[in-house]
């Protein structure tokens, strides 16, 4: 009998632009998340923003937070548009504590309750180490580590050592091999894997759940048109992922809503690989990643 379910890899729609789906399919119970908050930092955007959009279309409400009001403003209106449910946007830089605690008392004082906690803000680029100035490797470390830290512990103060929460670390492969041009963000992530790693020993008791998701390539993303993605599609090395393409937002937003949910309710510590297999076998060529580096700067100058 010939089988007409699609292939155990096929993705789940996607757009690439920072707009909602125009269809959506079901995979999980609709009131997975009903009643749910969910903290979101970079919701604005990319990965953040498609991880907002799929909880809400779960029955969760949101809070997305970054930097440029605007930009989460104008995406809540999206948000909320495409799926009924409440989303709050605020201001915050990751990086300064009392701008997190100044976004979480406003978004308590508006849901009354904060369920989970996704640290997805992040800053990078390609640079050589040689190249890199110790005020750059410092302040990814302090976007994407202490950016995590300060969400977390504000979050644990005020709230989840109350009452319990899920914590949602995204992170990367980078540092599994070493990737070049990438010391400073694959440090910053590899901090980030081990403090999902202490937070869930530690926090575990008081019913805070901690794990992470490390994406590989992710179509339709700023991380992706920062690292070379055009350049490395334009050779054919997407080929050379496992399952042969790049991933798509919503496919990590799934990943996403199976470990805020109660479907991982015994799972806390670990860090989700949603790559594709890339890790393993993407080149790691430092001369071609060099000379695509020096091209961009020369076209920068
Ligand atoms: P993105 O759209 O640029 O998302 C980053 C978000 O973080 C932006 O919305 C940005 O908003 C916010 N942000 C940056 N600095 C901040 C700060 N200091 N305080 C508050 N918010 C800040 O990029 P993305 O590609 O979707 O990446 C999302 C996450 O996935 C990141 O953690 C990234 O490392 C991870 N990741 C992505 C890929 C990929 O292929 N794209 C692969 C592996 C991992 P504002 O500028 O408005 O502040
Ligand atoms: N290559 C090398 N160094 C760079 C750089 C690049 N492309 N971009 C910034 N830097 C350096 C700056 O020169 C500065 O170091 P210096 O003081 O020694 O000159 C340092 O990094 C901080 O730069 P600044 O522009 O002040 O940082 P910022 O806090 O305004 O912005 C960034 C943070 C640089 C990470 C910025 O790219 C950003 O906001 N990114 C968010 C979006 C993003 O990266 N998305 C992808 C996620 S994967």
């Amino acid at each position: 009998m010939s089988s007409t379910l699609p292939p155990p890899d096929q993705p789940p729609e996607d757009v690439e632009s920072d707009d909602c789906l125009p269809a959506y399919t079901y995979l999980y119970s609709p009131t997975l998340l009903q009643g749910r908050v969910a903290f979101i930092t970079g919701g604005g955007s990319g990965i953040g923003f498609r991880i907002a959009e799929i909880f809400m279309r779960h029955g969760c409400d949101t809070i997305i937070v970054s930097r440029n009001i605007q930009r989460v403003t104008e995406a809540a209106e999206k948000l909320r548009g495409a799926t009924g449910r409440h989303c709050l946007p605020l201001t915050a830089d990751v990086r300064q504590p009392q701008t997190l605690t100044d976004a979480v008392e406003e978004a308590l004082r508006t849901f009354s309750r904060i369920d989970i906690l996704v640290n997805n803000a992040a800053g990078n680029f390609l640079c050589p180490a040689s190249s890199l100035s110790c005020n750059a490797f410092k302040n990814v470390l302090d976007i994407d580590t202490m950016g995590t830290f300060n969400a977390s512990k504000i979050l644990y103060e005020r709230y989840f050592r109350d009452h319990g929460g899920v914590i949602l670390n995204i992170t990367a492969t980078l540092s599994y091999k070493g990737s070049v041009l990438q010391v400073h963000a694959g440090s910053a992530k590899a901090a980030i894997d081990a403090m999902t790693k202490h937070l869930a020993v530690e926090w575990g008791p008081c019913k805070v759940r901690v794990n992470g998701i490390a994406p590989g390539p992710i179509g339709g993303t700023e991380g992706m048109r920062r690292l070379g993605g055009a350049a490395a599609e334009s050779i054919g090395m997407w080929d050379t992922i496992p399952l042969q393409r790049l991933g798509n937002k919503t496919e990590v937003a799934h990943g996403a809503l199976f470990l805020v949910s109660p479907l991982a309710s015994y799972v806390t510590g670990t860090t989700l690989v949603m790559d594709g297999g890339s890790w393993m076998t993407l080149p790691n060529h430092m001369a071609s990643v060099l000379d695509r580096w020096s091209s961009e700067m020369r076209k920068s100058k």
